[in-house]
This record gives C-alpha cells, structure tokens and sequence, in this order.
C-alpha cells in the first residue's frame, strides 16, 4: 500500500541532511517505540539507502547530533529540552515532530504518539518534503477504529478483499504475522483500534478458546499501538451462558457480563472495549424486554469501566418490516425515534456510532440528523471503507469528497455552527470521547482491500480520522506519491481521476438523492432499481408513471426533514431550497419537476447523468494506460483490468437505468439516445 518507502527520484533525494542514526529511547521489543526504531531504520534504507544503527538510549555526555531520537515525553526526561511548553501541548497519541537539519526530535506524549511522529516523518521524507519543521500534532478524537465484519469461519460479510486475516474455523488462526503487518498499516494512519468481528455478532466469540485466541492477536497489534476490541452479541447470556434470559436488568445477566468483561481483561488487558448492534437487522437487543437503548449500553458499559474500556453501541436500529404502502413510514426516521428520550441517559463510556446517513451507505445521503439529537451523549461517526454500496472494490470510487460532505456540514443546532466533525470529535457538545469508526473488512488479498486504487479510502479515512478537516484533494496526492511515486504526469492524472470517480458513479448509478438503485435483496451490486420498491427494508424511491421520489417533508410527507433543527429543516422541506442533489431524497415529484441549477427536468437529468457517468468511465482505460511505464507491471495491469471493466459495467447501469425510468415514466429522451445501439 503507501508504506512502499520507495527510493527517490536522484532529483528529489539531492541536497539536504539527514540523520546517521536512530535512537528509539527505551523500548523494549514489543513496544511501540521499538516498532517506531524499526520503522525508521527500514525507512530510511528503502527511501535513502541509508543502513542505520538503531540504539535504545542516549550517548552518555553530549547530547547527540545528526540523529534522529524517538521516544515518550517520560522518557525524554527534563534534561534533554523537551520544553514544558511542548509536553503541555500534547494530548493522548499526540506528537511533537522537529527537524533541525540532520537532527530530528520526536516526542510521544505516549509511546503510541511516538510510533505515530515516527510515521509522520517518513511520510515527509517519502514524499521529499526536507524542511525543517517544528510542530505539535494532536488526534482530532480519540476513538480512531476500523470495524472489520469478520466471522469466526474465515468469511467476511461483504467480503471484497478475500477472506478474513485472522479467523478460520471457529477460532484464531495460528499464524498472526499478517494482522501484525495490518496494524503496521492502519498506525500509519493513526488507527488506534481495530474491532474483529462482525457486528452481526456470534456468540462463540466468549468461549474461552477465543478468549485465547484473542490474547494472540492483541499481542500481533500491540507492537504498532492498535487495540483490539469485540462486538458481542446481546443474547449471549441465553445462547452460551446458560441463563433463561439476555435481560439487561436481570441480575444474572449483570453478573454474566462483569464476569465475561473481567476474564477478557485477564487475555486482553488493553482491551479497548465493546461494538453492539442491538435490535437491528433481526439482532437481539433490550426492546425484546422493553428496556431502553440505553439500558442496553450501560449494561456492557459499566463493567467496562473498571477496566478503562468504551462502548461503541450502533445508531443503526430500525424495523426491517416496514410497509411501503403507508406514506408516512420511513426508514430514515427510525435512528432518531428509537434514541428520543435518551440522550444524557448513557454512560460516559458510551459512545453511539451513528452511520453518516440515515438509511446505508448510499452514494448520497443528508447527515444523519441524530448527530443533532446528541448533546450529551458521546457520538462517532460510521463510514464504509469497504464500497459495500459503492462498487465493491471492482470500481473506482474515491470516497472521501463523499464523506467530507457529510464531515463537513453544518447542523446549525440551536442557530449556531455545528459542523458534523466537531460533533463527533466532542468539541461542539464539550464530549469527553467521539471519533471515527470504518467498516474496512481486511481480507488476505495482497492488496488488503481488494483493489490498489481502494486502498486510498483506507488511507484517507485514517488521516480524516486524525484530523478531519484535512481535503479530500490534500489527502489524495499525498496517497498517489507514496503509493505510486512523484511523476508529475502520473500525480495528476491519478489524483483527477479519483476526485471524478465518486461523482461519476453518482451519475451513473442513482442521482439526486434517489439512492444507489443497486439490487438491495442480495448482493448490494450492479443496477437493480426495482427492487427499491416494494420492500420491507424501507429503501424506497417511490417510483410509479408519474413521479419519482421520498415525500420527507413535515408538511405532507414522513416528517424526516423536520428532524433537522429549523435552519436545515426550512432549507429541506421547500423545493424552493432543498438543493437538488437531494432533491428526491426530501421530495416526491413529477418525472417534469425542473431542477433548480441547471433547468433539466428529473428524466431528462437521469438520462443525461447517466451518459455522463458512462462516458466518464469510458475515458478512464485510455487515461491510466497513458501512465505506463510509469508504474510497476504488475499493478498497471491489474487496475487496467478492472477500470476497462468499470467502463464496462458502467455502461451496463446506464442503460439499465434508463431503460426503467423510460419506462415507468413513459418520457423519452430528448436527446433520442437509446441504449447501446
Ligand atoms: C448493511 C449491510 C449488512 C450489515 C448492516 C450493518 O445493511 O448490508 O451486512 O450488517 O449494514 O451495518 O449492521
């Protein structure tokens, strides 16, 4: 992936200084600043050349020059100028990253934050960047974690990059070194978590086999400062646990939890805490004995808390039965209903993860307005590495211009500014815990993800993680020169294509905020708009001869936009307003109704979005095949492969996108474009 540490071109690697040996300042070999030495030292071999001696302490009597020195704040010491002022200014996994010349001081304010420095400075030197440089770096949020969907067999759910890393038939695999080099990867970024299984959570996860197992693969993350944590499943205490119930009130239950939260404690002791998905998706929770949300939160909570472990407990509850023929039923008004009334009601451990739209993971969706509904409640936001929705890996789609719309978008709550990414990183509200979690579903696919051009969206959830207000641009060209090198044709041309893919797959698959219009039955996968109707998982478009779209509004619809405080809700509810993007998200309208920007009606924009998109995709072969020679063999060729399949295939959702509305709406293309004929 970006951790290549290729050698530089001649004409970047001339003129400057650099260290002539590294010193990791008393790391032991399973720490993190022992991983910090080791990095360094393989750096600065594959960038540079440069075979360094690593030491573990400072030379006695003269402070040392040309080096550079890596360690903990603690460990550092008073004497050897770490300021006060420095030492301060550094919050948890944070860092303090100088470089006077050939001298370069990195300071953790914990030995995870000098891992990270570490990483920092390669990354500047991968990418050229010589200047001196004197600065403090701090995570925007302290939950920074991946959800992986792994179940105990092997297999993932959505499974896009091969099967699972670390589970096979029922338990731990043996040979851990793969998950190590996983968390070598996601520390780079800043992950500082990695939950392993999938939410839809197997009880078999507590036997005490496991419980072992999972002593060994907190073991294979720790060198690299990653944590592991479980998601559980609510009615283990019934399934495995021999109790005649899962109540959360119920002694008993109590008691299993504490007991079950102690042992794992004694196999994990870094433990970093609990996801639950509760009630969702035919999962057992508390509303099966008529507790609240909350009940079922605190219940994994408070043992927890001896432990200094969080409780990541998902928004994503909704009835999966819904009936489309009431017009006022609505998925998307579910995560707010079932969490009224509860916010303050948690523990301060808790933290609801709240998927960034209301209803999936679609191309487009507004914010979930549950971010609005939690002042004192710890929030962090779900995002989807894996393009579940999205292409699955087989197309391109860079994702965070996606998700910076969502990070970036401001709730207004109580008139004033109230940015999603201050929400969840607990400045807004003055929330002690928050961040960021990302569905990534790992697998043994060299590529880790299933494509190499998909691993920009793990690279860019990491960094976004860490500091959210980072552009989606910025963080693109530094993925491209150190996942591909600094040629500047190749620079551009990589970096345009990502920032167009996401839009281009809005245009081809489902614009103005009608949904992906993929099949949603089984495979999440290739255009199948008519099964966005008529279903019970209350993913609707509505679509009949005469109009397309969700009626949200208060005033004749589902009530959805009105859950949005005022601003955003006036700004929803009018089609004077609303902005069309989302037009069909708030709005059941004509096939005829004019957009507001560009005059198109909605048939005729879906016909012409959709030839867009396609001829888009179609230039995408031709654009990547001008960088050969430029890029290794073998990864030229397996991104040619599946960009001239993208083009392909996005031929095949145009078609069959157009082809239905044509259809339903009877309205032909003005354009007189049928098909591929
Ligand atoms: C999606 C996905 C499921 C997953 C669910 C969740 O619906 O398709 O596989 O379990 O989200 O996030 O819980």
């Amino acid at each position: 992936a970006w951790l290549r540490y290729a050698p530089l071109p001649c004409s970047l690697s001339r003129h400057h200084s650099l260290p002539e040996s590294i010193i990791a300042l008393n790391s032991t070999t399973t720490s993190p600043v022992y991983s910090a030495g080791q990095e360094l030292h393989k750096g600065l071999l594959g960038i540079f050349g440069k075979n360094l001696t690593v030491s573990t302490s400072l030379p006695s009597g003269k402070p040392p020059s040309k080096a550079v020195v890596v360690g903990t704040v603690a460990a550092f010491g008073k004497s050897s100028g770490v300021g006060h002022d420095v030492a301060s200014a550094l919050e948890p996994d944070g860092f303090w990253l100088e470089v006077k010349g050939s001298m370069v001081t990195i300071v953790g304010q914990n030995e995870r934050g000098a891992l990270y420095g570490a990483f920092q400075y390669l990354s500047l030197l991968a990418r050229a960047d010589f200047s001196d440089v004197a600065f403090v770096s701090n995570p925007a949020a302290p939950v920074r974690w991946t959800n992986e969907w792994d179940n105990l067999d092997g297999s993932i759910e959505h499974q896009y990059g091969g099967p699972g890393i670390w589970f096979q038939g029922g338990h731990v695999v043996d040979d851990l070194t793969r998950a190590g080099q996983y968390a070598r990867l996601l520390s780079s970024v800043g992950i500082n978590a990695v939950i392993v299984n999938n939410v839809n959570a197997d009880a078999n996860i507590l036997t005490d086999a496991n419980m072992q197992g999972l002593g060994r693969l907190a073991d294979a993350f720790r060198p690299y400062g990653v944590q592991l944590g479980i998601a559980l499943n609510f009615a283990s205490p019934q399934s495995i646990g021999g109790l005649s119930t899962f109540d959360p009130l119920d002694p008993g239950v109590i008691q299993f939890w504490t007991d079950i939260t102690d042992k794992l404690y004694q196999h994990v002791p870094d433990l970093a805490g609990y996801l639950v998905k509760a009630n969702s998706e035919g999962q057992p929770g508390p509303l099966t004995y008529n507790r609240t949300l909350a009940d079922g939160a605190n219940l994994f909570a408070r043992p927890l808390q001896a432990h200094g472990g969080v409780l990541m407990f998902r928004a994503f509850v909704y009835n999966n039965n819904l009936n489309e023929s009431d017009w006022k039923a609505d998925r998307a008004n579910a995560a707010v209903q079932f969490f009224d009334g509860l916010d303050g009601k948690f523990e301060e451990n808790v933290v609801v993860q709240v998927k960034y739209g209301p209803i999936d993971f679609q191309v487009r969706e507004p914010t979930s307005p549950l971010f609005a509904h939690l002042s004192r409640t710890n929030a962090a936001i779900e995002l989807e590495v894996a393009q579940e929705y999205l292409g699955q890996q087989c197309h391109l789609v860079y994702l965070a211009p996606l998700w910076k719309t969502v990070l970036d978008f401001d709730l207004r709550v109580d008139g004033r500014p109230s940015l999603v990414r201050d929400i969840v990183t607990g400045r807004r509200f003055k929330r002690p815990l928050g961040g960021f979690a990302g569905v990534a579903n790992v697998g043994t696919h060299p590529t880790w993800l299933g494509s190499h051009l998909a691993t920009a969206n793990l690279y860019a959830f990491g960094r976004l993680a860490w500091d959210p207000s980072q552009t989606a641009e910025g963080l693109l060209d530094e993925w491209v020169v150190l996942t591909f090198g600094h040629d500047r044709h190749l620079r551009s041309t990589l970096s345009q294509m990502a920032l167009e893919s996401w839009p281009m797959y809005e245009n081809y698959t489902g614009n103005l905020g009608i949904q992906t219009l993929t099949d949603i039955l089984y495979t999440h996968y290739g255009p199948n708009p008519a099964s966005m109707d008529n279903n019970g998982w209350g993913q609707w478009t509505r679509a009949d001869a005469h109009g397309i779209g969700m009626d949200r509004t208060v005033s004749n619809g589902t009530g959805f936009a009105g859950q949005y405080p005022p601003e955003v809700a006036a700004m929803y509810e009018s089609l004077h307003t609303v902005p069309d993007e989302l037009l069909l998200w708030f709005h059941h309208v004509p096939y005829t109704q004019r957009l507001r920007t560009t005059g198109e009606t909605v048939i005729q924009h879906f016909y012409n979005a959709h030839y867009a998109g396609a001829e888009t995709a179609a230039t995408f072969p031709a654009r990547w095949a001008s960088l050969r020679g430029k890029v290794d063999s073998d990864r030229y060729d397996a991104v040619l492969r599946r960009l001239i399949y993208q083009a392909g295939h996005a031929i095949v959702w145009r078609d069959a996108i157009n082809e239905f509305y044509r259809n339903k709406s009877s309205i032909e293309d003005e354009r007189g474009r049928v098909g591929h004929h």
